[in-house]
């Protein structure tokens, strides 16, 4: 005999009541959860504007830095032209950008200031002193204006030193052919030292040119750029990483350079194609864990590639992931702050202008979400063009968490050697950013902003050492 069970409870609703209890309870759910979500990430965002307003009070220079300062620049009423002129090149320059790249435009001296407005730290500047002026021509100790383009910085703890590694490129700008990129014939790396990141003395070209063997990677009429440096502190070099190319960029590979000092000379070691791909603008990172990486523009610049170094940082291991696939991005620079990894990159339009855009990492591998346009100040245009330059490093600033020095080069095509640096403060923190990736629209990663300043100085009781 089955006896009936009092206690059980109805299992089957009728099919239509049973399916609407459970939507209901899944609707429920579903705001509950994005209830709880939008408080928790209006917590977090609270939270990190209340960090950043507790640095704003620790250290009065913060307010200075992330102030905005705007630009006004108006394009200015059309030349009385010629028919004849018309007939020969009949559009007008219309655009900021069009302006810049303009060699005979009226704003010329906005973008690029006269020799007579150069920075010369050897002179006392009095109150100018320590005074970044993004744009202007920066001289070396020498009175030479400094020569290192698409470069970047190491820092060494044993001679607590700033080294500053680029392209040495004070030679003519010419077009190998009517097609090509304007160019300058390959001198080599220049480097420049300094203790306080605003005077550099010139330690020479530490990576030379070849000026005979044709066969050579750095015969001069090939290609050097982006040269970035790191110490390896079990072998005790310096190495050298580089994009090598031929006048076509078709080589689009990495040179390796190695020294026992970082003012040289580096020895060349040789040219590969990373994993087997093409590599072109590129950089590398030394993680906290003294692991490196080597992050380049591959897949004809529509995605990057990332990978480990090995223990020497003389090769590739086999490990590699492809990141920020189909965005097409050059020029990145990489850096870390409590834990979590960044990277400002820039579009693919040759020495013109575009827009940069930051990106986020929780593993220096990936997977990389684009958080959007890093630029604050100016004005839209500037901030679309990056303020007329293109990434190419970014500085942590011992002593003070979360601010970076942006460093950018602002590309002269017309005289690529007269191209000029525009560096910024660059902050990590406020309120948090939405990465672009996600539809949902929640925020996950601290906001990366660089600030633009006409003149901008490092803080006062900064002391330039770690
Ligand atoms: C953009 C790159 O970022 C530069 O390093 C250089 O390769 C130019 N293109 C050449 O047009």
């Amino acid at each position: 005999m089955r006896m009936r069970n009092k206690y059980k409870k109805p299992t089957s609703l009728n099919c239509y009541a049973g399916s609407r209890y459970r939507f209901s309870l899944v609707v429920c759910s579903f705001i509950g959860c994005l209830v709880m979500l939008h408080f928790y990430f209006l917590n977090q965002s609270q939270h990190s504007q209340h960090a950043v307003m507790r640095m704003n009070n620790e250290h009065p220079f913060y307010r200075d830095l992330v102030e905005v300062e705007d630009e006004n620049i108006k394009i200015p009423p059309p030349r009385k032209r010629s028919p004849r002129a018309i007939k020969r090149k009949p559009k007008r320059p219309t655009t900021l950008i069009e302006e810049f790249l303009d060699e005979s435009s009226q704003l010329r001296y906005l973008f690029f200031p006269s020799q007579r407005t150069a920075i010369d730290p050897t002179k006392d500047a009095g109150n100018e002193s320590l005074y970044y002026h993004p744009g202007r021509i920066w001289l070396d100790t020498d009175g030479n204006p400094i020569q290192a383009h698409g470069g970047g910085i190491l820092y060494d703890d044993r001679s607590r030193t700033y080294y500053w590694y680029g392209e040495y490129k004070d030679g003519p700008t010419y077009h190998a052919h009517k097609k090509a990129a304007a160019r300058v014939d390959i001198i080599g790396v220049g480097c420049y030292s300094s203790k306080d990141l605003w005077t550099w003395k010139n330690e020479g070209i530490v990576l030379a040119a070849e000026e005979t063997n044709e066969t050579h990677d750095l015969h001069k009429l090939n290609v050097l750029e982006r040269p970035k440096v790191i110490h390896n502190k079990n072998t005790n070099k310096y190495v050298m990483w580089m994009h090598v190319d031929d006048v076509n960029y078709t080589k689009a590979s990495v040179g390796i350079a190695v020294s026992n000092s970082p003012t040289g000379p580096f020895n060349y070691i040789k040219s590969t194609r990373p994993h087997g791909c093409e590599s072109r603008d590129m950089t590398i990172f030394k993680d906290d864990d003294d692991m490196a990486y080597l992050i380049y523009s591959s897949e004809d610049n529509s995605e990057l590639h990332i990978g480990p170094l090995t223990q020497d940082y003389l090769d590739v291991t086999d490990a590699m992931r492809r990141i920020l696939v189909g965005q097409h991005r050059e020029a990145p620079a990489l850096f870390k702050h409590e834990g979590t990894y960044y990277m400002v990159t820039s579009g693919c339009t040759g020495w013109a202008p575009n827009e940069a855009l930051a990106h986020a990492a929780e593993s220096v591998m990936g997977p990389w979400e684009t958080m959007g346009n890093p630029c604050v100040g100016g004005n839209k245009i500037f901030r679309l063009a990056t303020f007329f330059a293109q990434s190419t490093f970014v500085l942590p600033l011992h002593g003070f968490p979360g601010i970076f020095i942006f460093m950018a080069d602002r590309w002269n095509p017309a005289d690529l050697r007269d191209s000029r640096y525009v560096w910024l403060p660059l902050l990590v923190g406020g309120p948090v950013d939405r990465p672009l990736d996600y539809s949902f629209g929640f925020p996950l990663w601290p906001r990366v902003s660089v600030y633009w300043h006409k003149r901008w100085k490092l803080p006062y009781k900064w002391s330039g050492k770690k």
